[in-house]
């Protein structure tokens, strides 16, 4: 169970540690960006809220994400986090604020629109094909990513060029042996590892993960972490990650932030945000130790 229930105390600004500023302070209360976040910002929210009749489950949230960095986003059950990126991602309408995509309002754009745009979900698996195989699966992707012409084939690629393609993708995620079996036959592990596969087979400039390894064994989630890891070195690029574990946010996140009760309730570096008691305390402790 989750610490952070409704009754629990929103942290107050402790060191280091940026503490949001309150939801109801409105969009009119938050800083403009500067310059030069500007420059590298690929993602933004602005006061992005959903409600689901009374309930505001992302409140008011205002963030932007830099090219290069790897954001942790933390925070108990319920917090609002797969929440916030289905916002993000167009799977859910917003009911106030904006999503920007390097600098360009999507917010009322359709999911497909936004992917097309570079903005990459990690795939579920209500988004695979279950009769095709895993080889298949990919070749699908990087077929829509080079049909709508920002992909490095050209369109002279033969098929053999996107099997290719869809090969080396499999390679990496460690499923090349499991290129022609069927999706619905692959294991919940494999099953996890083909959604990261597809989500780098589209290419895209922000990636989401929303906690990649869940259910996954010992020995099949440093397959994906590293993968991460990975991607972390393209400095065009900026990943969001949900993650409850303690250990793989120190060892990936350049940055947390904290989402309670749909507000974001802190943002700073890693070392900052986890020493800070209050933080610890709210969410860190049982939140992330528990999982
Ligand atoms: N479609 C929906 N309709 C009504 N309420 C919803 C809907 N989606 C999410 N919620 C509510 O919004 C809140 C945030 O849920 P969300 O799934 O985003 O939390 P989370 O931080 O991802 O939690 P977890 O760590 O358990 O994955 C919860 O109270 C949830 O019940
Ligand atoms: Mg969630």
């Amino acid at each position: 169970m989750s610490p952070g229930g409704a009754n629990s105390p929103r942290p107050r600004p402790q060191g280091g540690v940026r503490l949001a500023a309150r939801p109801d302070a409105g969009a009119a209360g938050h800083d403009p960006p500067t310059e030069a976040a500007l420059t590298t910002t690929l993602l933004a929210t602005d006061g992005l809220t959903v409600r689901f009749g009374g309930h505001v489950a992302v409140d008011a949230v205002t963030c932007a994400f830099r090219a290069g960095e790897l954001t942790a986003i933390v925070g108990p059950n319920g917090a609002g986090k797969t929440t916030y990126f289905n916002l993000i991602s167009g799977q859910i309408a917003a009911s106030a604020g904006r999503v920007s995509l390097m600098g360009e309002d999507i917010t009322r754009l359709s999911v497909a629109e936004r992917c097309r745009r570079g903005l990459g979900r990690a795939f579920q698996l209500t988004n695979l094909f279950p009769d095709l195989t895993v080889l298949e699966n990919v070749r699908l992707v990087i077929q829509a990513r080079e049909r709508k012409g920002f992909g490095l084939l050209s369109t002279a690629a033969s098929h053999s060029g996107i099997t290719t393609a869809a090969e080396a993708v499999l390679d990496r995620v460690r499923l090349a042996d499991r290129a022609g079996s069927k999706v619905s036959e692959l294991s919940h592990g494999n099953q996890r590892k083909l959604e990261v596969a597809m989500l780098i087979a589209l290419d895209p400039r922000v990636y989401m993960f929303d906690e990649p390894t869940a259910g996954m064994s010992v020995d099949e989630a440093p397959v994906v972490l590293d993968l991460i890891a990975e991607l972390k070195h393209d400095s065009d690029r900026t990943i969001l990650l949900v993650e409850h574990k303690m250990d793989v946010i120190r060892t990936l996140a350049d940055r947390i932030i904290v989402l309670h009760n749909g507000a974001l309730a802190a943002d700073g570096p890693p070392a900052e945000v986890m020493a800070s008691d209050v933080v610890q305390e709210a969410y860190m402790g049982k939140a992330l130790e528990d999982v």
